[in-house]
């Protein structure tokens, strides 16, 4: 079988990264999580001070930097410039203003142009917003995954409890509504789904249901 371009899109929390290195483990793909391309950079931003909306600046910073990962056991670490910043990331204050990071068109176009070149060797599963659409528009196959926004507060509150945040769960639902607002109505690569992109409501769904479901899709190709 060809190495194949997998696509998977959708809005925050849909389960996009945990099926997504699933399904690359299964068929031996490389993952690239662009989502922590966009949050690297922010994390970034924030330590430096700089203002969010401040495009030149976040621009000028991004030129000097190389975010990197590194596959482990403990799944895929990122690197800012050598240094781990896999949590992170992925904490809350980050979370919350990656979004106005990823409006910005410039920074939107470096780190496209060095997703296109970590999607050209094949054999890859890459997830984010824009995949389907703008980094890889002739993947051989594209996924779109939805969920409600209550099943995607709910997830985001278990993944939450396990780090020991202890956000309500009303509140986790208005910055899932909030951040599916931001990402879909900006002006550069909105999260649309790309017309030949195959939509899996993953609401009722369980991980391996959906991995199972993408990997019969991968092999029919
Ligand atoms: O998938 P995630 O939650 O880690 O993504 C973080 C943010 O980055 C999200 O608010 C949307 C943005 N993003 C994007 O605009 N384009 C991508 N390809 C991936 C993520």
């Amino acid at each position: 079988m060809n190495k194949l371009r997998v696509a998977i899109d959708g809005p925050a929390s849909a389960g996009k990264s945990t099926v997504a290195k699933l399904v690359a483990k299964r068929f031996s793909y490389i993952y690239c999580d662009t989502g922590a391309m966009y949050r690297s950079t922010t994390l970034k931003a924030m330590r430096l001070g700089i203002d969010l909306h401040n495009e030149s600046e976040i621009v000028n910073m991004l030129n000097n930097t190389k975010i990197t990962f590194k596959p482990s056991t403990n799944g895929q670490l990122v690197f800012i410039d050598g240094n781990e910043v896999t949590n992170e990331i992925r904490q809350e204050n980050v979370t919350n203003s990656v979004s106005t990071v990823a409006a910005l068109t410039k920074v939107r176009s470096i780190l496209v142009k060095q997703q296109k070149a970590i999607a050209n060797c094949g054999g890859i599963v890459m997830d984010g917003r824009d995949i389907g659409t703008t980094v890889i528009p002739d993947a051989e196959v594209k996924i779109f995954l939805i969920a409600s926004v209550s099943e995607r507060a709910e997830r985001r509150f278990k993944d939450n409890a396990e780090k020991g945040i202890h956000t309500p769960l009303e509140e986790l639902k208005r910055e899932i509504e909030l951040r599916d607002y931001k990402d879909s109505h900006r002006e550069v690569s909105p999260l649309t789904k790309a017309k030949d992109a195959i939509e899996l409501d993953t609401t009722s769904l369980s991980i391996n249901e959906v991995v199972d479901e993408i990997s019969k899709i991968i092999k029919n190709n």
